[in-house]
């Protein structure tokens, strides 16, 4: 058969295969989206069914989009592949008192400003995880249950929400048993009682570079002090570097996402989290697993934690409902492994217990199915904000801008040309009502601790985007404005001097 050409000598499937390709590296098309099946878009272009099918076909071997049987021709994930991504590894930094807290507050209340694009602060849009059912059942429990307001509990966790836990971490890999599950006020005091139970003020813990800045303000507040270790944006931490890191200091633990980390969104491969493991245990070091996003894979099944690979109870495994469910529920909870005592008695003190009603209402909704089926929308959400987001950073940012790939999350962690300092972006975008979190955040070595001495900021051309909503006009167009800024700031002379804090 002759195939048809343009006018202008191309053949025709290849036009309608440009178009398409156009589409996808726009982000007007993103992973996931279906196509017009063939027999309608033949009808459409007025051309046939081959033309069409040959178009697919050549979009395919170039894995921009995959066949589903029996359900037509989808944009793939690998789709972004074509864009670069930072793939140098992040540098080492040695021990050192950490100075975040005040900027974080400050990125917070900036952050409640109706009128801010939360860009910053790795909120999700209400619309995608506020869930109907889960608030009649909040409604449910509170009748039913009344004596859960006239008396304390001192337990790890409501008995059915312990057990809830313990089923769902059966499916990826893990055998917790339900006595072992403490119920704690989000992730975040998972995170801070599993720290005191391990190590004391002045101790060092060993973290990611660069690592979420929540991790840096409880270590600050505790008086400790961060090492941080080389960190592949790709793959997770440096081996070597964890091993050096933990012959050269007196580490009290270690702390690690290896599940979409934030901010590099990385997804850490079984066999490195066996390597870092074997490490740990050679230098008897407790480690401490956030896996806050491990929910969120965007392809194949939920990564394993550490915890699943845990041979002798030295990882306190900590995590929360906080990024797919409720945020505001504040419940998390810790697995502590041979600490789960020195955890319990600490939770104990500082609280006493966790209120009742939010974990048995947690219980019967993960009881009563669903839940997965919520987790599979909100993923394929994150992954096309994700991706819309990355487009729009490559559209808009100035040229030599890298932006990660992440397999999971919702985070996007973008490096900038030298020349661009991102707390000077952070300001100039604030007073235009957009929030971004500037890279030093993610450093212990942050902003008031450095500048006093001269000292360069980690991190000073990096900044981190959440894309927990879809680009639309609002987000496309406060891109397109730091995309500006940014390209103001890389010509401008006089190179940072800003602190995060506004005004
Ligand atoms: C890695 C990580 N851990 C913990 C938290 C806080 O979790 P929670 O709200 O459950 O305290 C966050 C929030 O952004 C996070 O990104």
């Amino acid at each position: 058969m002759i195939e048809k050409r343009t006018q202008a000598g191309d053949f025709l499937y290849e036009k309608i295969g440009g178009e398409i390709r156009t589409m996808i590296e726009t982000g007007t098309l993103s992973p996931g989206d279906k196509l017009p099946s063939v027999r309608k878009l033949a009808g459409q272009k007025k051309v046939s069914i081959s033309t069409i099918l040959q178009a697919y076909m050549a979009l395919e071997s170039e894995k921009l989009i995959e066949a589903r049987p029996q359900s037509g021709y989808y944009v793939s994930a690998v789709s972004l592949l074509r864009f670069p991504e930072p793939l140098e590894f992040f540098p080492a930094d040695p021990p050192r008192s950490v100075g975040v807290a005040d900027n974080v507050m400050e990125l917070f209340r900036a952050a409640e400003s109706p009128d801010i694009v939360p860009l910053g602060v790795n909120c999700t849009m209400p619309e995608l995880i506020s869930n109907q059912k889960l608030a009649k059942i909040i409604s449910r429990v509170s009748r039913d249950h009344s004596e859960y307001l006239s008396r304390y509990k001192f337990h790890g966790a409501d008995p059915e929400f312990a057990r809830q836990i313990s089923i769902r971490s059966y499916e990826y890999g893990c055998t917790l048993h339900p006595e072992e599950i403490i119920a704690t006020c989000g992730c975040t005091e998972a995170f801070n009682l599993s720290l005191r139970a391990v190590a004391c003020a002045g101790d060092t813990i060993a973290v990611e570079s660069p690592t979420y800045y929540g991790i840096l303000e409880i270590i600050e507040s505790l008086s400790m002090k961060a090492v941080a270790i080389c960190t592949d944006p790709k793959n997770g931490v440096c081996l070597q570097s964890l091993t050096d890191t933990l012959e050269e200091n007196d580490v009290k633990a270690c702390v690690l996402m290896p599940n979409f980390q934030n901010p590099l969104g990385f997804r850490m491969s079984a066999e490195r989290k066996i390597k870092v493991l074997d490490i740990l245990d050679d230098y008897g070091v407790p480690l401490i697993e956030d896996d806050v996003y491990g929910d969120l894979h965007f392809n194949g099944n939920r990564p394993r934690p550490f915890k699943a690979l845990d041979k002798n109870g030295s990882v306190l495994l900590c995590s929360s409902f906080s990024k797919t469910l409720s945020p505001g529920l504040r419940i998390g909870w810790v697995a502590a492994g041979k600490y789960s005592d020195r955890v319990l008695r600490l939770k104990y003190l500082n609280t006493m217990g966790m209120p009742e009603t939010p974990q048995r209402a947690l219980a019967e909704y993960l009881k009563s199915g669903g839940y997965d089926r919520h987790l599979r929308n909100l993923r394929s959400c994150f992954q096309r904000h994700v991706c819309h987001i990355s487009q729009a950073v490559y559209r808009y940012f100035p040229e030599g801008s890298l932006v990660t790939r992440p397999e999971g999350g919702n985070l996007l962690w973008v490096r900038l040309p030298e020349t661009v300092d991102s707390l000077e972006l952070y300001r100039r975008a604030l007073e235009k009502n957009i929030l971004i979190a500037p890279g030093p955040l993610f450093s212990a070595c942050c902003l008031t601790a450095c500048i006093p001495n001269n000292e360069p900021c980690m991190f000073r051309n990096c900044l981190r985007l959440s894309c927990g909503s879809p680009c639309d006009e609002r987000v496309e167009s406060a891109l397109k404005t730091l995309g500006q800024l940014a390209k103001d700031i890389s010509t401008d002379s006089g190179f940072g001097t800003a602190s995060v804090k506004a005004g």
